[in-house]
């Protein structure tokens, strides 16, 4: 059991529909067929480390249905150790997806078994979580649930976070964040009104709430990564044609963790990462966007200068 990453976190059914635009409040609009894809964050996190080569494990809850076996059997195919993942207690979480002609999606999740994880889930994973030398979480599972996760973390591990959906952070969890992982959305939400207007003011507000390190996602424009001390550096992306990016994002966290777990520094880490969440814009749905490390090298080569 010498993972490499472990997940704590959600897994959902993803339901998709493709849409010309989204309705309106009282209006309907005709999509595309319905497609079902194993999904949520936590699961997709797993599955994008997994793919590329990391020893993973996920701990998380799914319900005794056909979305929880779909989702389990996602986990496994991926490699991803599914020991910690509890079964029962409450439906499978679902999320409700639209994606764009631009790629763009918009989610609505019902949290279903994800609500479900407890703390005492937490402490009763034993050596599971203290053992652990990277944990990567999202907040669709309880608040409370991330707190005790943080709280029950081996001294040196790597706490990698991603507040999505945003929420109010306690300053326990601020604190154990290297790096707490944010898109812009996420960044606004957390800053409020004083968030400013660049990537690196929002990069020094984060900082200033505690965590020891920071990761900005911009999309095609890579990321930015803040370190306590230290000027923010600037990571780009391989430019790709976006199909879908839902769950892009949690493939950048996830291979961020992995790579930080490796040794690698933060810049570096952050440009292999932002290489991943390119490759997974490229594909439809979430995991089964996610590439091994030879569709990386292939569809989302390194990015050099000059
Ligand atoms: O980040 C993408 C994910 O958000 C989807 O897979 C969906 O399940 C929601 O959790
Ligand atoms: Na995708």
């Amino acid at each position: 059991d010498d993972y490499e990453l472990l997940v704590v976190g959600s897994a959902n059914a993803d339901l998709v529909v493709g849409v010309e635009r989204r309705p309106t409040a009282g209006e309907t609009v005709l999509g595309s067929d319905l497609s079902v894809h194993p999904g949520g964050k936590g699961g997709n996190q797993a599955v994008a480390a997994a793919r590329l080569g990391a020893r993973t494990a996920l701990l998380a809850r799914v319900g005794d249905d056909a979305h929880g076996t779909l989702l389990l059997d996602a986990q496994r195919a991926a490699g991803v150790d599914t020991v910690g993942v509890l079964v029962g207690g409450a439906p499978t979480g679902v999320a409700l997806i639209t994606v764009d002609p631009s790629g763009d999606n918009s989610i609505v999740v019902a949290p279903g078994a994800n609500k479900r994880l407890t703390p005492e889930d937490i402490r009763a994973a034993g050596s599971l979580l203290t053992a652990a030398r990277v944990v990567s979480t999202q907040l669709e599972i309880p608040l409370e649930t991330v707190a005790e996760v943080a709280r029950g973390l081996r001294p040196g591990a790597r706490l990698v976070l991603n507040p999505s959906p945003p929420a109010p952070l306690p300053d326990e969890v601020l604190a154990a964040c290297d790096p707490l992982v944010v898109n812009e959305h996420e960044a606004r939400v957390i800053l409020g009104d004083a968030a400013g207007e660049t990537p690196e003011q929002w990069a020094r507000g984060l900082l200033a709430l505690g965590p020891r390190s920071v990761v900005i996602t911009l999309g095609a424009e890579g990321a930015l990564t803040a370190e306590r001390g230290e000027e923010p550096v600037r990571v780009e992306s391989p430019r790709v044609a976006a199909v879908d990016t839902t769950g892009a994002g949690d493939a950048f966290t996830a291979a961020l963790g992995w790579r930080l777990g490796l040794g690698e520094d933060l810049v570096t880490a952050a440009a292999y990462a932002a290489r991943v969440g390119s490759a997974a814009v490229t594909r439809k749905g979430a995991q089964d966007s996610y590439p091994t490390a030879a569709e990386l090298a292939a569809v989302a080569p390194e990015v050099t200068s000059s």
